[in-house]
């Protein structure tokens, strides 16, 4: 029989699981494992890192129907789920259906970032900043437009492409040829429709807001850095770094996005019957003529979460469990640790092209109250090695005073790690560090 939760008190969350197993995972598992009245924080699969902290472990569940038994067994009071791909499958409506808590949207809700032309929709519609676009599933009807727009295009695939299905073009026949990828199925049923962009120009920022159905609240902003090489060159990738609270916005700024963006986009949603649960994350660029919004995604960014995740206050776990409950008017206040946050992603040999895997790993870091080490692609072996297990490996994360005192010491542990082919970039957060590229 499934329990009912609905019952319980917010300061009943003894029991959490967390499906994903990435570095987001590992640092909401950590934030959470600080809050006394947790018990215990399952995080499925979890990776080599879950179980460094204390109550986190690492629980292997095959689908939907196993991780529901074991939610009602293990009598788990809440379900985060971390990445997309789940999300977007409908996880969340399953759960919900069978009686669990969840904090991550519905699949209808997950339209936000599962289809781009979906989100830009509901952006037209709400009157909500963003670039000039097209959509089309035919590639002549793509080819037509770019031909009569006549400058490059920010060319995207629809669907979810893992980060990749984006080509930011600087001529127009880096424009055919992108389009001609999408239509020639190098990102799957992503591409079955395409998304024209006019291309925008700005710095760029992210915000997220954990929302329970109704009302939201605003986390500090971040800065991810996609690019794979120093100053900002190179192939897209997941994320080699962020930094939190960026500086680009200050508090009154946030107060404005969050009136011209994040509350039209939750109406929007609820016009559409939609009650969004989970986090609303909009990747923003400041233009010349105002803020326009690139891309909505329907998580936490990673590495943007492990930049976030210590600057919380003991009371997050709470926040997400009365957002789940649709309850956030009964949360305590979110505070935020006044404190500097630094990222840096250490990648494997290859990423992000040819991952190489299998290789082992050295951490010589006492983690602390300012430093702390989030595992991502790592899996322990037969021997308890920990060794490399995916494109980014690590993240490496500090708190201080300054970005400067935050990147110093995030960059001096960096040195006590080492695997064969690590790399990561030397100049994550340069925009608030006093360093020259
Ligand atoms: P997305 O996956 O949508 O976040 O896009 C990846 C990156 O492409 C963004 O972080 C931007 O740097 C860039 N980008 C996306 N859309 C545009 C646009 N319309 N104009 C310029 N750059 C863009
Ligand atoms: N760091 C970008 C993302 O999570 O999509």
């Amino acid at each position: 029989m499934t329990k009912n939760p609905n019952h319980k008190g917010l300061n009943q969350l003894k029991r959490i699981l967390i499906i994903g197993g990435g570095g987001r995972e590992n640092s909401i598992a950590w934030a959470l494992s600080k809050n006394q009245s947790i018990h215990q924080i399952y995080v499925c699969p979890g990776n080599g890192g879950t179980a460094n902290f204390e109550k986190c472990i690492c629980l292997q569940l095959k689908d939907e129907k196993t991780i529901i038994l074991e939610c009602n067994r293990l009598q788990i009071d809440l379900v985060i789920i971390g990445p997309e791909d789940p999300l977007a499958k409908g996880l969340a409506n399953k759960l919900r259906e069978a009686g669990l808590i969840v904090f991550g949207p519905c699949k209808e809700g997950a339209q936000l970032e599962a289809s781009k032309d979906w989100a830009k929709t509901l952006m037209i519609e709400n009157n909500i900043p963003t670039a000039k676009y097209w959509s089309t599933n035919s590639r002549v009807e793509a080819l037509e437009i770019l031909h009569r727009f006549n400058q490059p295009l920010v060319i995207k695939a629809d669907g979810l492409a893992a980060g990749k299905g984006v080509t930011v073009c600087e001529t127009i026949e880096q424009s055919k040829k992108a389009i001609n990828d999408v239509f020639s199925g190098k990102f799957g049923s992503a591409g079955n429709k395409i998304i024209l962009e006019e291309k925008i120009e700005g710095p760029e920022v992210s915000i997220f807001a954990l929302c329970d159905g109704e009302k939201l609240i605003v986390l500090p902003p971040a800065q991810d850095h996609k690019r794979l090489l120093e100053g900002d060159n190179g192939p897209n990738t997941g994320g080699m770094g962020a930094y939190a609270p960026a500086l680009l916005i200050n508090q009154k700024d946030i107060q404005d996005l969050t009136e011209l963006i994040l509350i039209p986009t939750l109406k929007g949603l609820k016009k559409k019957k939609i009650r969004y649960i989970g986090v609303i994350y909009a990747g923003l660029m400041i233009t010349s003529s105002g803020p326009k919004v690139i891309e909505f995604n329907c998580r936490f960014g990673d590495p943007e979460c492990q930049a976030l995740m210590p600057l919380m206050g003991e009371e997050f776990a709470s926040v997400l469990f009365a957002c789940a409950r649709g309850e956030l008017e009964k949360a305590p206040k979110l505070t935020f640790h006044d404190v500097c946050s630094a990222c840096v992603v250490a990648a494997s040999k290859g990423y992000p092209e040819n991952t190489k895997k299998g290789d082992r790993i050295n951490i010589n870091i006492e983690s602390n109250q300012s430093i702390q080490v989030f595992h991502a692609g790592t899996t322990i072996d037969e021997f308890d090695n920990i060794i490399t297990n995916g494109g980014r490996v690590l993240s490496v994360v500090a708190q201080g005073e300054s970005f400067d005192k935050a990147f110093q010491l995030a960059y001096s542990n960096l040195d006590k790690i080492n695997f064969d082919g690590m790399h990561f970039r030397k100049d994550i957060g340069y925009q608030v560090r006093n360093i020259k590229i």
